[in-house]
């Protein structure tokens, strides 16, 4: 079950670059998008992540050349498989100021591919507004085969954290594994192969400004995610005339269409809107050589920003393997209470706030303002450790971090995962003493 066909298409270097590619020699225009006679009669089509007029800066479109034009299919209908996966305006159940934490999504019992499988965690905004953001989960076992899915409410950032993921993508194909990231542009129809035959993962779905490197300020002209390390898949084609069905997100809700070829028909494009990956492993990670270590935002790999300057729609944060080597220090995670708001999942080994209850595959949530931190565990232990030069290994957390305070689905709260103990973590610890006098 989901064995790839093919071998990975040729891989390009640079995030948001604008590429040039073609799967047939001489099937990309040359010189302009639109020719009257194309090479080999493709049909020219332009994909516009960004409205036409966005500054230069911002925008982002390509152009396609393909089989069939993409408006070729039937009218979508209501799409009731996967009933799973929500948009806004994310009010089926109150908000929560709790905190909450799930463990992993089990492998299912019944074949289900990625479409099917995702399963809405949380969310806030609304992509309708164009701003907000949606958590999902997955755990699958069955490849998409003959299915695509296309997302029209927003990007799509997959955190595999079990299992490869083959993403076959209208522009190219690419492979990722565990500690790898995929970002798929709103409205590129995508299908999820399994080369590993189960899959579990997180999807941040980005309702709001796309994905951009953060800026680097007094950091320099290198670091964090550097732009050369994230890879988006030359083009590749398919010429198949057997019927797929398209799997649509739109407006919070899913549709689906029958059409008579495969929607992977393209044989070349060029622009700068595009799938990328990148290998998390190559973040060059930051931190104090001194004492105190830095806010969390030394750890952004990707960011969405809000109209609000330095307050994201989205960060995509990870805590990879580091040096700690801070000075009278303490060096885990401090406590914390936060205008913004965190969902955390753990992709690899163990978190250093978290010396139990945090497994890879699983998640909590800290919404606006509530307490968080070290657990008493790994508080006392960071008191008693010696400070020499230590190194974190075999770690990889992560968090979308936003300014708007995330809303649990009814699953996210009535799920048997959620965890009820888990406030018990931050008890029991012991009361600080004043000396005698000081007090009043
Ligand atoms: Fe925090």
């Amino acid at each position: 079950m989901g064995e790839s066909k093919a071998p990975e298409a040729p891989m390009m270097a640079g995030f948001g670059n604008h590429f040039a590619t073609e799967a047939v020699p001489g099937a990309l225009p040359v010189g302009r998008n639109s020719p009257q006679h194309t090479p080999y009669g493709l049909y020219a089509e332009q994909l516009s992540g960004t409205a036409f007029t966005a500054p230069r800066a911002e925008n982002r479109r390509s152009w396609l050349y393909r089989l069939r034009p993409a408006a070729n299919h039937p009218p979508y209908r209501p799409y009731e498989g996967g009933t799973l996966m929500r948009g806004g305006p994310f009010d089926e159940v109150p908000p929560t100021p709790n905190r909450l934490r799930w463990d992993p999504l089990p492998i299912p019992g019944r074949p289900v591919d990625f479409v099917d499988a995702l399963v809405s965690y949380c969310g806030a905004g609304d992509p309708a507004a164009g701003e907000g953001l949606a958590v999902h989960l997955y755990v699958a076992n069955r490849p998409m085969e003959q299915r695509a899915f296309t997302n029209a409410d927003g990007e799509m950032l997959i955190v595999p954290q079990q299992g490869r993921l083959r993403l076959t993508t209208e522009m190219g194909v690419m492979d990722i594994a565990p500690q790898e990231i995929a970002l798929i542009p709103r409205g590129v129809r995508f299908k999820v192969d399994l080369p590993d035959g189960t899959a579990r993962g997180y999807v941040c779905e980005n309702y709001g400004a796309l994905f951009r490197l953060p800026d680097l300020g007094p950091i320099g002209s290198n670091g964090l995610a550097n732009p050369r390390d994230f890879e988006t898949p030359a083009a590749r084609y398919e010429d198949d005339d057997t019927p797929h069905e398209i799997v649509q997100k739109y407006g919070g809700q899913l549709w689906a269409t029958t059409q008579d070829h495969s929607p992977f028909d393209v044989a070349a494009w060029h622009g700068n809107l595009a799938p990328c990956r990148y290998d998390l492993r190559r973040f060059n990670t930051m931190n104090t050589v001194s004492y105190d270590h830095p806010d969390p935002s030394i750890f952004t790999v990707l960011t969405s920003p809000s109209d609000r300057a330095g307050t994201a729609n989205c960060d995509f944060v990870i805590f990879p393997p580091r040096w700690m080597v801070a000075e009278d220090t303490f060096r885990p995670p401090w406590f914390h209470r936060n205008v913004m708001s965190e969902f955390m999942g753990l992709i690899h080994g163990v978190y250093d706030a978290k010396a139990g209850g945090f497994a890879p595959g699983g998640a909590s949530l800290h919404n606006c303002m509530a307490g968080h931190g070290p657990d008493r565990a790994s508080y006392e232990a960071a008191l008693a450790a010696e400070l020499k030069p230590h190194r974190i290994t075999d770690t990889m957390a992560f968090m979308f971090e936003s300014r708007y305070p995330f809303r649990p689905t009814r699953f996210a709260m009535e799920t048997p995962l959620g965890q009820l103990d888990y406030d018990d973590c931050w008890s029991g610890f012991t009361k600080a003493r004043l000396p005698r006098e000081e007090q009043a």
